[in-house]
């Protein structure tokens, strides 16, 4: 009979090994053993530490866990946190005892551990994008050989991906944990190496081009997602970075083009020039606030809106949400919106920064306000947005909306309440950001702050 406060050493074969690990969480998970009494070691080297072997896998827990879940675990465990091997089998006791767990965007397991997914994403993707073959001759023939330094332990679920594109070459990829060889027919590990190990010279041209072509085909080309997944430290070997300022020219001149084609071509489709917009400002990394936040926000509402109302930046509930005001600030806002007639579902809502900037205290994020030079960087998709809506109004709420629409400091306590003439055309008017409302410490004070507030809303829309 097995001691439910025993501990238990789990031995996996290797930092990646998916199998093993489930294996012995379905037996702790049988025998009832929490995740903190296991002690994980990777290796083969016998366990010290503990008597007690293992249990033999025999009497599988019968438990399933949705897909979702395997395909996370899948991930999280490429990682070289140390704690993953635990974390995901808490993860998975919680998710048998709450199936829903998974949604919960908020839960701090769940983001922990997807962010650790995240992480080893990125990873694969950049091999895939950055590793470079140079040719070597051998008696057999030649062989492409590459040298690449992942982050995390994701050479071998990488390794199919290379067999699909190169299968009838003969291919090696050297990494300083492991190497993989490809003959044409065998797929073969080796120990790790150095950079000394791999060839120098230029990489084969030929090669890299249709491969890279093939990976960002250049009619759906996203720079920014390209620059994104292109850490410098990349950079020097690689002969296409010389082409980077011009493909943001180019991308720029794309999204303009597309946002004039819907606006001024017969049938032109505004929703489709939104949504492919959208699509290219989720990958933006125009300014360093793309690095920590979750995922870009963008603007939503009717794309024929006639107000369009301004926010500084998505907050935390907005960071996950995905969505603009959805957190505290919106729904003082929503409350505004509707005592000042206004229909939410009727108006375009941005933000001048499309990304969530904060500092980490501890597990808090707290808010920072965006600088100039990230509200300027990021004033090209408001413009784009509001090529596209052209709305009969825009609202500035509070002076980083105000700033981002105006280029620059604009005194809202002076421009309030009145329309205002916007650089480039069109009707502006300011106001207080809700969040001003939200920190007003006096009752009193912030019951009249929020009447002036609905009633400048009132003034945009009305007037
Ligand atoms: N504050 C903003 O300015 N925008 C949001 O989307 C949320 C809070």
């Amino acid at each position: 009979m097995l001691a439910a406060d025993a501990m238990r050493e789990i031995a996996l074969d290797a930092e990646d090994d998916f199998d093993g690990w489930r294996e012995g969480v379905r037996a702790a998970v049988r025998d009832g053993i929490a995740p903190e009494r296991i002690v994980w070691r990777v290796g083969s080297a016998p366990g010290e530490l503990f008597g007690e072997a293992a249990p033999a896998a025999a009497g599988a827990a019968s438990f399933t866990v949705p897909r979702a879940f395997v395909d996370l675990a899948r991930k999280a465990i490429l990682h070289s946190d140390r704690e993953r091997f635990a974390l995901l089998h808490t993860l998975l006791v919680r998710l048998l005892a709450r199936p829903g767990l998974l949604d919960d965007a908020a839960d701090p397991l769940v983001r922990r551990v997807e962010g650790l997914a995240r992480e080893v994403r990125r990873d694969i993707h950049k091999m895939r994008a950055f590793v470079r073959f140079r040719e070597v001759a051998e008696p057999e023939g030649a062989r492409f050989v590459a040298w690449f330094e992942p982050d995390f332990h994701i050479v071998r679920a990488n390794a199919v991906f290379f067999l699909d594109r190169f299968a009838s070459m003969r291919w090696s990829i050297l990494t300083p944990e492991v190497s993989i060889h490809w003959d044409g027919a065998t797929l073969a590990e080796g120990p790790g190496a150095t950079k000394a190990d791999a060839p120098d010279g230029d990489p084969v041209e030929a090669m890299w081009q249709s491969y890279y072509a093939a990976i960002f085909n250049p009619a759906r080309l996203k720079v920014g997602m390209m620059l994104k997944e292109m850490p410098r430290k990349y950079w020097k070997n690689m002969p296409e970075t010389a082409l980077v300022p011009q493909l943001i020219a180019g991308a720029q001149a794309r999204e303009a083009g597309m946002v004039e084609t819907a606006r001024t071509k017969p049938g032109g489709n505004i929703e489709a020039a939104w949504a492919a917009l959208r699509e290219e400002a989720m990958s933006c990394t125009r300014c360093p606030l793309h690095e920590h936040a979750t995922q870009t926000v963008f603007g939503e509402g009717p794309v024929d809106a006639a107000m369009l109302f301004v926010g500084e930046q998505p907050g935390d509930q907005e960071d996950l949400a995905g969505r603009p005001f959805v957190g505290p600030a919106g729904q003082l806002f929503d409350r505004a919106l509707a005592e000042a007639g206004i229909d939410r579902d009727t108006i375009y809502v941005t933000n001048a920064v499309k990304h969530f900037k904060f500092e980490q205290r501890g597990k808090r994020r707290i808010h920072a306000k965006p600088d100039a030079g990230e509200i300027t960087a990021c004033r090209w998709w408001i413009e784009q947005e509001r090529a596209l809506v052209r709305p009969k109004r825009t609202v500035a709420l509070g002076a980083t909306a105000a700033r981002s629409l105006f280029g620059k400091a604009v005194t809202i306590s002076r421009e309030r309440g009145r329309a205002l003439e916007l650089p480039g055309g069109g009707e502006a008017w300011i106001t207080v950001h809700p969040s001003y409302l939200l920190r007003l410490p006096d009752p009193t004070a912030r019951a009249e702050e929020y009447a002036r507030f609905v009633a400048d809303l009132k003034a945009a829309a009305h007037t």
